[in-house]
């Protein structure tokens, strides 16, 4: 039970004051990024209206055109970063190359990597969906920003975060001092702190995939979900199968309860889906804050030094001792992780 309410901007000034080495500048990055997020938030909650107000592509009642949601939440976090001058430049999984800042805007010696609509195969269907953003410190030394700023490995990291919009809205992010969680009273516009340093349980009980693409599947990645199903009460099996399709939300409820989510490469995709700069480093570098883990199968998800903008990574993420049995389940171990188990 928290006391007094405490909301994102104190936290954040009074974690600068605490750690003033480690924060700097970009913690106004954050909050700016916290803006953004109210209004995509806004936009979210009226997204069910948008047949009764006016189709996406039509005019709505002030004469604009609606703007499709993962369209209006790019173009919401540009306008809010793009006039602070804090960034050198911005990368959104919604634009192909990287974002410069405006003409005439300063620039600043931050970076933004962002996903700004994460889950939007489910906006329809009003299910949580998210935005995802990484702040990194610029390498470049002067003028705009340049692509090489934005391709940075997730160990570098200053900041991740994301936003999770549904019932209600929470922001969760992490500076490399732990994770803290807020969840947005919109009554007096706030994020407010609800979930301090949030730690995810070193196990767990639930396992998170399509499981839809099982026949393209790795013998290794094949043999790890057969074996979570089976049942063996020594080893608290079987899992719960829990999948979402917004890897956020996905994510946001295993960070709490403890879990896997996986999301392999195939036969058709070696690499799997999701994105290395928008998705895999910042909610890794979020995982392992919180006591967790992230893998690409063989190597930390921290550590991948991404060569694309739009580069994909298969993702394995989650509650530690999960993600290190689901590696050697597909490096061919699996004997070894029954042996490890059950002592025998
Ligand atoms: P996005 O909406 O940003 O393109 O991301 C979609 C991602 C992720 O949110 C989710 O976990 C995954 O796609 C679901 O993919 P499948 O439909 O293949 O399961
Ligand atoms: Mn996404
Ligand atoms: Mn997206």
């Amino acid at each position: 039970m928290i006391d007094r309410a405490v909301t994102l901007s104190q936290f954040v000034f009074q974690q600068e004051r605490e750690h003033p080495e480690a924060s700097g500048e970009f913690t106004s990055v954050l909050l700016d990024i916290a803006l953004a997020a109210k209004m995509i938030n806004k936009a979210v909650i009226r997204a069910g209206l948008v047949d009764v107000l006016g189709a996406t592509g039509s005019m709505n009642v002030q004469g604009e055109k609606v703007q499709k949601l993962d369209v209006f939440a790019h173009d919401t976090i540009m306008k809010v970063l793009g006039s602070t001058g804090q960034l050198a430049v911005v990368a959104s999984e919604e634009d192909e190359g990287i974002v410069p800042m405006p003409d005439g805007a300063p620039v600043g010696k931050y970076v933004v990597n962002f996903d700004p609509l994460d889950g939007s195969s489910n906006i329809d269907a009003n299910v949580n969906i998210g935005t995802i953003f990484s702040i990194l410190p610029r390498i470049s030394r002067k003028g705009h920003g340049t692509v090489e700023d934005c391709l940075q490995a997730g160990r570098r990291q200053l900041c991740a975060g994301y936003i999770l919009y549904g019932t209600t809205t929470m922001l969760v992010y992490t500076t490399g001092d732990g994770v803290h969680g807020f969840t947005y009273e919109p009554s007096i516009g706030e994020f407010l702190l609800s979930h301090p340093s949030i730690r995810t349980p070193s196990r767990g009980r639930i396992y998170s995939v399509n499981e839809g693409n099982y026949a393209k599947w790795s013998e290794g990645m094949k043999r790890y979900v057969d074996w979570l199903k089976m049942e063996d009460k020594v080893t608290a099996r079987p899992y719960s199968g829990r999948y979402v399709g917004s890897l956020v939300a996905d994510f946001h409820r295993n960070l709490l309860y403890g879990g896997i989510y996986l999301y392999p490469g195939d036969a058709k995709n070696p690499n799997g889906k999701l994105r290395l700069l928008y998705e895999g480093a910042p909610l890794a570098f979020i995982a392992e804050q919180a006591g967790g883990a992230a893998s690409d199968g063989t190597k930390r998800i921290m550590d991948l030094a991404p060569s694309s903008l739009h580069q994909r990574t298969p993702l394995y993420l989650g509650s530690p001792e999960d993600v290190r049995e689901c590696e050697m389940f597909l490096a061919g171990q699996h004997e070894a992780v029954g042996v490890e188990r059950r002592g025998c």
